[in-house]
């Protein structure tokens, strides 16, 4: 049987107008890239979008997870990318290309990842998410819901095939170390520690009874890898739907809710996560607000049909209504907590530089 593996993988490698749009050129150059690479079999099938200031690259292949050759064509891709950016004076050209070599594998080396390899059912439907202005942890409370939560996936109560749960696998993102906890057994470790998304991270997730390929989560940490500030790690997901995985609208279900993430202005600001359209993907207002795309695939035979643009469904717009209401609530806490983040966070962004000259004026009491 042919396995087919999907890869998410992304960069923010300049903006138009700032942290804004990518410009389209980039994407005519990504285009050209991968389509060659599909010419000559490297890969099955290609998407390109972009969502904010990040190109998202969506692809099919037969190589695995990892493959070298397959983040090596994504690393060469964001190079030409970077090239042409620089040259059009786009703004952070190539800003997420942290290192100047490849060597074999993209983990470290600036862009996100998201991917899995599985044994194609007759009719195999994705779900590719992709987020702007915000974190990996971003996807904490969307996953845990999706997967572990019987108020938002009814099958978890009523279909047998999803009866007995499933496992996740969470990431600690300061100390690279993973753990995996049994939902819905340990539902209250999972979420005692995910709670925290600015460190532990839902990397994946498995189906119980067969340990089947569910969900697979981006989790670079820009500011860990680089040792400064480099703006969020927008991350990017991928989620399995139907016949034994939750159905598409248990999927998007948990976006109906604007709930709060770390990100928006400066990757230093509480806001609610906006679902929109690919068109709509354009933040503006205060470098957003945090705003999140789902692109719907059936897979066949390795190659992606569709995409549906998922949130362009109007069923979301009370949502992005809600979500305009409590940016509006956010922005008027200006510089103050909670709508900035705590100092513990604000450790990964330009603030210590700023207390670094305060130092000397303190006096002892
Ligand atoms: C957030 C983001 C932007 C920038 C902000 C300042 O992830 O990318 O909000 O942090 O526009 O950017 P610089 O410091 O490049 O002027
Ligand atoms: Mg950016
Ligand atoms: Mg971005």
């Amino acid at each position: 049987m042919v396995r087919t593996t999907v890869s998410v993988i992304k960069a923010d490698i300049g903006g138009l107008a700032g942290h804004h749009i990518v410009h389209p050129k980039l994407k005519e150059i990504a285009a050209s890239e991968l389509a060659e690479a599909k010419s000559s079999r490297i890969i099955e099938d290609f998407y390109i979008t972009s969502v904010g200031d990040d190109l998202q690259l969506i692809m099919t292949h037969r190589k695995g997870v990892d493959s070298s050759e397959v983040h090596g064509l994504a690393w060469n891709t964001f190079k030409k990318c970077a090239d042409a950016a620089k040259e059009l004076g786009l703004y952070g050209a190539g800003q997420d290309l942290l290192k100047d070599a490849f060597s074999g594998n993209l983990r470290g080396m600036g862009p996100g990842v998201a991917e899995m390899e599985f044994e194609e059912r007759p009719s195999d439907p994705i779900v590719v998410f992709m987020a702007d202005k915000t974190e990996p942890g971003a996807f904490n409370l969307p996953i845990f819901k999706i997967f572990a939560d019987p108020f938002n996936t009814a099958g978890l109560v009523i279909d047998p095939k999803l009866h007995s749960g499933f496992i996740f696998e969470i990431m600690d993102v300061i100390e690279s170390k993973v753990v995996e906890l049994s939902s819905p057994e340990d539902m209250y470790d999972i979420l005692s520690i995910i709670g925290t998304p600015s460190r532990y991270v839902i990397k994946r997730v498995f189906r119980k009874v067969d340990r089947e390929i569910a969900a697979s989560i981006s989790t670079t940490r820009l500011s860990l890898i680089a040792g400064k500030y480099v703006g969020k790690d927008d991350p990017v997901a991928i989620v399995r739907a139907q016949a034994g995985f939750p159905a598409l609208g248990e999927i998007l279900e948990p976006f109906s809710f604007p709930f709060l993430v770390a990100g928006w202005m400066r990757g230093s600001h509480a806001g609610p996560l906006m679902p929109v359209s690919e068109r709509d993907a354009r933040p503006t207002r205060f470098d957003g607000p945090p705003r999140i795309v789902a692109l719907g695939f059936q897979v066949k035979d390795s190659k992606l049909i569709g995409p549906s643009d998922l949130f362009s469904d109007v069923a979301f717009d009370e949502t992005r209504r809600m979500a305009n209401f409590i940016a509006d609530y956010m922005r008027r806490h200006g510089p103050f907590m909670p709508h900035r983040l705590g100092p513990e966070e604000m450790e990964y962004t330009t603030l210590p530089e700023v207390l670094k000259k305060l130092e000397g004026k303190f006096r002892h009491e």
